[in-house]
């Protein structure tokens, strides 16, 4: 009897340590010969880490000016940029498909479908419920477009690459002065052209009312190369693992459940051997 409540005990110990363990887990960065790869700090890493919304939004703003010319997001709905741990989740909108962002977002982009009563092809504007569409008609002519290569979807770019987030960034920030196709976090030269310069974007100041009426203007950040690819990498990153928030919070209800547990076991253990020689 005495030895079930001791494996008890140490099986719920050793099942928080897996625990802890897994939320831990880091990610190994590879890279090419005489590149170094940059480790950055992201606010989602860690065990606690969550994504900074600011940084999603204009992460979004540069998938969207820049990016979505070549790249899909086909994993990827409008409405998931409205859902809690997103970068446009408002309280007010627990429905992102009421969201006026989700809504003016999707309405940016036209979805072909088929007109079930003609059979043609019919364009329309996107609503919450689509899904981003495809940037090609199909991967020959993306390919024709780009040098004979396909530019990879990147809804989950960041968990497909040893180094996640490390990579992508280093990727989007590593091109050779001289030479727009030679990128040094992949050693070769690739068929994308560096994406990035200096002020491509425009990031908008933000302001917001406090409780008293009193409004705050928040500076929207420099858009140089290393503020852009931290943005969009930080939004890729999301759009990788929309769930992560979630699923820390979670965690730590667990390991907390799991404490109070052991500690409930521990003492019944002690209750039920009191008046037992041993
Ligand atoms: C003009 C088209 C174009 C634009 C714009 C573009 N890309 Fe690419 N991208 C490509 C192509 C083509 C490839 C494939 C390169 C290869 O395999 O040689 C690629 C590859 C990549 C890769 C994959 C590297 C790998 O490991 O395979 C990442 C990550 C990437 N792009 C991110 C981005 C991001 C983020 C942006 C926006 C800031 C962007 N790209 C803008 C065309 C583009």
């Amino acid at each position: 009897m005495r030895n079930v409540f001791k494996t008890a005990i140490i099986g719920t110990l050793a099942l928080a340590g897996v625990g802890v363990g897994g939320l831990m887990a880091a990610n190994a960065a590879g890279g090419s010969s005489d590149y170094k790869m940059k480790h950055m700090h992201w606010h989602f890493d860690g065990w606690r880490g969550t994504y900074d919304r600011a940084a999603m939004q204009r992460g979004y703003q540069v998938y969207r000016e820049v990016c979505a010319s070549c790249h899909q997001l086909k994993y990827v709905a409008f409405r998931h940029l409205g859902d809690k741990g997103g970068p446009y989740y408002d309280d007010h909108y627990p429905n992102p498909n009421d969201n006026p962002y989700v809504k003016a977002f999707a309405a940016d982009w036209t979805v072909e479908e088929v007109d079930l009563d003609t059979g043609d092809i019919i364009e329309r504007p996107a609503i919450p419920a689509d899904m981003f569409p495809p940037i090609y008609p199909n991967a020959a002519a993306a390919a024709a477009s780009n040098g004979g290569a396909v530019p990879p979807d990147l809804s989950v770019m960041v968990k497909a690459r040893t180094g996640g987030a490390d990579y992508v960034y280093n990727v989007l920030t590593s091109y050779d002065k001289d030479d727009n196709y030679m990128n040094k976090a992949m050693g070769i030269k690739i068929a994308m052209a560096n994406p990035l310069s200096d002020g491509l974007v425009e990031y908008a100041d933000t302001e917001y009312t406090d409780k008293d009426g009193k409004v705050h203007i928040i500076k929207a950040p420099e858009a140089t190369v290393d503020q852009m690819a931290k943005d969009v990498t930080e939004f890729l990153a999301w759009a990788a693992d929309p769930k992560m928030e979630q699923r820390k919070s979670l965690g730590l209800a667990t390991m907390l459940y799991l404490l109070i547990l052991t500690i409930l076991l521990w003492f019944s253990y002690k209750a039920v051997w009191r008046n037992v020689e041993h």
